[in-house]
């Protein structure tokens, strides 16, 4: 009894601590992706996520080890899984209106996949990241990279280890380096993604 109450008080403190933290951007950052992402339990992971600003859909998952940068710049529908080490990247907010990373509802993104890096011609390297969208019933699988300001479309699927670098069709199967179509995919999908019991 004593140590469940020590548990859900220590959640509740780390949960004030995030809504103090959102106004830190790069606190809020390192919050996250050094005590949160190694939280083994989904649901309260969720909630500290939802806590820094990230808005989440129905029985979607955000597996452990997953690194967030701006989190109030990522929209994600219902009954996705985003997997471990996958890197979600919401900077792109400050371009304009609406999130900078969106993902659909019914979208899988396999471990490891991440988005694209620096601007090689920005004047501090830098650069800011333009918008991504991920549209309903993508499969993106592992090890793949996703240059900023892309979309991939409605219910496409991108193989494993590959570089994306262009729009990708609705319905379409790509892969490769960089990324090419292979073949289309079939539209009578009726699946849903619902795994948060078997998936940490
Ligand atoms: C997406 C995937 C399931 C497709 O499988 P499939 O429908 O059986 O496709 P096929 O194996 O018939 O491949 C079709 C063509 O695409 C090519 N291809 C498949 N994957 C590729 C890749 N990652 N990169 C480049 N080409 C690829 C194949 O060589 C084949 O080309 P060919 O017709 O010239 O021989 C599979 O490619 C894949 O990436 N699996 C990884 C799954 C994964 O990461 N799971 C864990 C995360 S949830």
């Amino acid at each position: 009894m004593k140590r469940s109450a020590l548990a859900v008080g220590s959640m509740l403190a780390l949960a004030a601590l995030i809504r103090r933290a959102c106004s830190n951007e790069l606190f809020l950052d390192y919050l996250l992706n050094t005590v949160v992402n190694k939280i083994p339990f989904p649901t309260t992971r969720l909630a500290l996520y939802r806590a820094a600003g990230m808005r989440i859909g129905h029985n979607s998952n955000i597996m452990m080890h997953v690194r967030v940068m701006s989190p109030h710049g990522i929209e994600i529908g219902d009954n996705c899984i985003i997997g471990e080490f996958v890197w979600l990247d919401g900077r792109a907010v400050r371009v304009g209106e609406g999130p900078g990373l969106k993902i659909g509802n019914n979208v899988n993104v396999g471990a490891n996949t991440i988005p694209g890096g620096h601007l090689p011609d920005s004047a501090d390297f830098f650069g800011l990241p333009e918008k991504t969208v991920v549209e309903d019933n993508v499969w993106i699988t592992m090890n793949c990279t996703i240059l900023y300001g892309l979309t991939v479309g409605e219910g496409a699927v991108v193989s494993a280890a590959s570089l994306v670098n262009k729009d990708v069709a609705p319905y379409t199967m790509v892969g490769g380096v960089p990324a090419r179509y292979l073949k289309d995919r079939a539209r009578d999908l009726d699946y849903k993604l619902y795994n948060r019991e078997r998936w940490i």
